[in-house]
């Protein structure tokens, strides 16, 4: 039987958590993949903070919710098919995990899997200023075959609002995994706004 395409998001604790938000609204708007979301109790912390959307609703927008600790889920096996994972907001403390193959929570072991599986792993790392420890994890990760993409907006978009901001880093985030959606502005698209 073919297995669904699946896609994994997880939320860690770094300031961001409206980027997690974005890639699981569009992947909902652009349909045809079972998402599977893990939140980190930081994030949690840095939701309250910063977001006015409550966690349910967050929660909401995932096909499965796995819980943190569970690292008995589908997701924490190989044999589970999924196309990658994107980590969004990633926290320095989450990547520098990952560049120790560390596995002691769902996030970091799902990742592990996406590694050892050759599947893509996207990490929307939110750190600055950035010592050379975090920039050696960069490195390290890299190596193993995971690709860090800080949400950094593209200006030249001339986004009008924050929201639009986000939604354009986390079109282009998907974009990167191989996911089009409606949302991305391309260089040279007939809108004339670039992305
Ligand atoms: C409001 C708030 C904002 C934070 N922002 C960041 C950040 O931008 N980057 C980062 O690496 N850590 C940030 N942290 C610290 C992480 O949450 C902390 O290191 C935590 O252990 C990360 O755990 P996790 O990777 O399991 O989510 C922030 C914490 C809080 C409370």
């Amino acid at each position: 039987m073919q297995s669904p395409r699946r896609l994994i998001v997880a939320i860690t604790g770094a300031t961001g958590v409206d980027y997690g938000i974005a890639v699981l609204r569009l992947l909902r708007r652009h349909g045809g993949f079972e998402t599977h979301l893990i939140i980190s109790p930081s994030a949690i912390r840095t939701l309250a903070e910063e977001s006015d959307v409550p966690l349910a609703e967050v929660q909401a927008l995932a096909d499965v919710r796995h819980p943190f600790k569970d690292i008995g889920a589908t997701i924490a096996s190989g044999s589970f098919r999924t196309e990658g994972m994107i980590v969004a907001p990633c926290s320095s403390h989450t990547l520098s995990a990952i560049a120790a193959s560390l596995g002691d929570n769902l996030i970091l072991r799902a990742a592990d899997v996406c590694l050892k599986e050759r599947r893509r792993l996207l990490l929307m790392l939110r750190e600055t200023p950035l010592h050379l420890g975090h920039i050696e994890h960069m490195a390290a990760v890299t190596r193993y075959g995971a690709i860090v993409m800080p949400p950094v907006p593209s200006l030249y978009t001339r986004p009008q609002s924050i929201a639009e901001m986000v939604e354009q880093t986390a079109a282009r985030a998907l974009d990167v995994m191989g996911i089009e959606t409606e949302a991305l502005h391309r260089w040279g698209d007939a809108s004339g706004r670039e992305g």
